[in-house]
């Protein structure tokens, strides 16, 4: 969880812009992340946090400023200052190096488990078989899943999924991993234990880039949170401070946002454990609107 070994930032972006038909989405990023930090990126929806992540794996193009990943220009080669876009296969060669894990986990439905995990390391990394799913289940054992291997997909609950999805990331031993909003398709007793799976791989050390609303999350793991609006970033620091002490109006409106949909969230979460829609009536800091709630069941 704690920044370690060398100075030179594992993400280095400088002045990152990227426009979509004239709509600039990303107004001048900066960002530096140390090897083994934890950066959670919070911003209203829109605010192009996805566009940033998909910029560092090169799944956008920028139009302006440069991002390096280990000391590796992302997506160009810089010839005495001008730059020129890589060939494809050596951006697919830059993008083996992050793993990325997104709302939605896209494994082969009609893939085993192990066959998900084992799949870029054998095909794209030229892994033997044998090698690979032997660090398959490895990694399984790692995200709770070591009973699952034969396992399909859709045998699968979401959490599950999406630890799945974990697992085929790390398979390729990714330096960096980005996750995008990980939990936020789950049904909210499945948040926990994928969030759990993330907590531990900040604890060995891994570098992450997380975009997530788990407030809780972001208080706990994050050495630094990172609050973009618009394209830009507005405040940074750690959590104590961007989410426990924020000085920008812009961030303390979209955290007093952001409580009052974990709020709701935790009702849903009492309203899924007890079956017990009424209960909610009687939850702590309730707004009173009894009326409006369904009780029915
Ligand atoms: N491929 C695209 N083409 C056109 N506009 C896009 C494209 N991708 C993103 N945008 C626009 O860029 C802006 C930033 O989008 P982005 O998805 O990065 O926001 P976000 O912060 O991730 O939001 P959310 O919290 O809703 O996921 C939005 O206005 C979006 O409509
Ligand atoms: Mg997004």
């Amino acid at each position: 969880m704690t920044a370690s070994t060398s100075d030179a930032p594992l993400v280095h972006a400088v002045n990152v812009s990227k426009s979509f038909h004239g709509n600039e989405v990303l107004k001048g990023i900066d960002m530096d992340v140390a090897t083994g930090e934890v950066v959670v990126l919070l911003g209203p929806s829109g605010s192009g946090k996805t566009t940033f992540l998909r910029c560092i794996n090169q799944l956008e193009t920028i139009d302006g400023g440069r991002i390096w990943v280990d000391g590796d220009l992302m997506g160009y080669d810089d010839r005495g200052g001008t730059l020129h876009r890589l060939t494809d296969k050596r951006i697919a060669a830059q993008r083996r190096d992050i793993g990325m894990c997104f709302q939605r986990f896209n494994l082969f439905p009609h893939k085993t488990v192990l066959e998900n995990v084992v799949e870029a390391p054998v095909q794209v990394k030229g892994m033997k078989r044998k090698a690979a799913e032997a660090r398959a289940m490895e990694l399984l054992q790692q995200v709770g899943l070591g009973d699952k291997p034969s396992a399909y997909p859709a045998q699968l609950s979401g959490g599950q999924q999406q630890r799945v999805a974990i697992a085929r990331a790390l398979a390729m031993d990714p330096k960096l991993m980005l996750f995008d909003e990980p939990t936020s398709a789950l049904d909210p007793e499945l948040v926990g234990e994928v969030l759990k799976v993330m907590r531990d791989l900040a604890t060995r050390g891994m570098t992450m880039i997380v975009v997530t609303h788990e407030m809780g999350f972001a208080r706990e793991v994050a050495d630094r949170v990172v609050f973009m609006d618009a394209g830009v970033v507005v405040e940074e620091g750690p959590p104590s401070e961007v989410i426990g002490n924020p000085k920008h109006h812009r961030t303390r409106a979209f955290l007093s946002r952001m409580r009052q949909e974990e709020q709701a969230h935790a009702e849903a979460v009492v309203a899924s454990v007890t079956g017990n829609t009424e209960a909610l009536a009687d939850a702590p800091g309730d707004g009173g609107d009894d009326g409006a709630r369904d009780t029915a069941g």
